[in-house]
């Protein structure tokens, strides 16, 4: 073999794996959503975020035993800043997750109990303040916009009229 089929074949070999990667890619993405799986997707969605808020406004037994619903101290989830975590969180000493300060928020000033963190009941907490959020700049680790909520001892809720999903349950 001679020295200019040698580099040949040195510059020939990853361009044909690239082309033997790309042909895979091709045949394996996904076919864009039709509008039917978009509609799915998106009910679904609402349907998460919706009982999310019936969570956020009402007062739940197994979420609190003071009768506190999170809006009583974050009247707004835009709030609580999900686009700020994970971040250390001083009340923990450590980086926390948005779904554990929402356990420690329960467990804490609602003294409820904590729920399971793939659980359907944290999701909808997650999909609706997330959702709030859509288009905001995730800043992970950001401390400037932590914001302390009021402490009301006890309360019943927000008067606010529910979806029907998770509400007062
Ligand atoms: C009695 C008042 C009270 C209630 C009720 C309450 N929280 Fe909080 N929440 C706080 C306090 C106090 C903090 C800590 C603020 C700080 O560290 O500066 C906080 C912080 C948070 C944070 C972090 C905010 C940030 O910007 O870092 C999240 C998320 C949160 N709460 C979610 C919830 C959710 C969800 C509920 C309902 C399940 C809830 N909280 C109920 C008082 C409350």
């Amino acid at each position: 073999m001679n020295i200019q089929s040698k580099s040949l074949r040195r510059y020939v070999a990853p361009l044909v794996a690239i082309a033997v990667l790309a042909t895979a890619t091709l045949v394996t993405a996904r076919e864009p959503f039709t509008k039917a799986e978009l509609k799915v997707a998106d009910d679904k969605l609402t349907q998460s975020a919706k009982r999310g808020y019936d969570m956020w406004y009402g007062a739940r037994a197994d979420m609190a035993n003071n009768g506190l619903a999170c809006a009583n101290c974050h009247p707004d989830a835009a709030a609580t800043n999900p686009q700020t975590f994970p971040k250390y969180m001083p009340q923990t000493d450590r980086v926390m997750a948005y779904r554990e300060m929402v356990n420690w928020c329960i467990q804490n000033p609602q003294g409820g109990k904590e729920m399971a963190s793939d659980s359907a009941d944290m999701v909808a907490l997650e999909s609706y303040s997330y959702y709030l959020h859509r288009g905001v700049t995730i800043q992970t680790g950001l401390q400037t916009r932590q914001t302390a909520g009021p402490t009301p001892t006890t309360a019943r809720g927000m008067n606010v009229k529910g979806t029907g999903i998770g509400f007062d349950k």
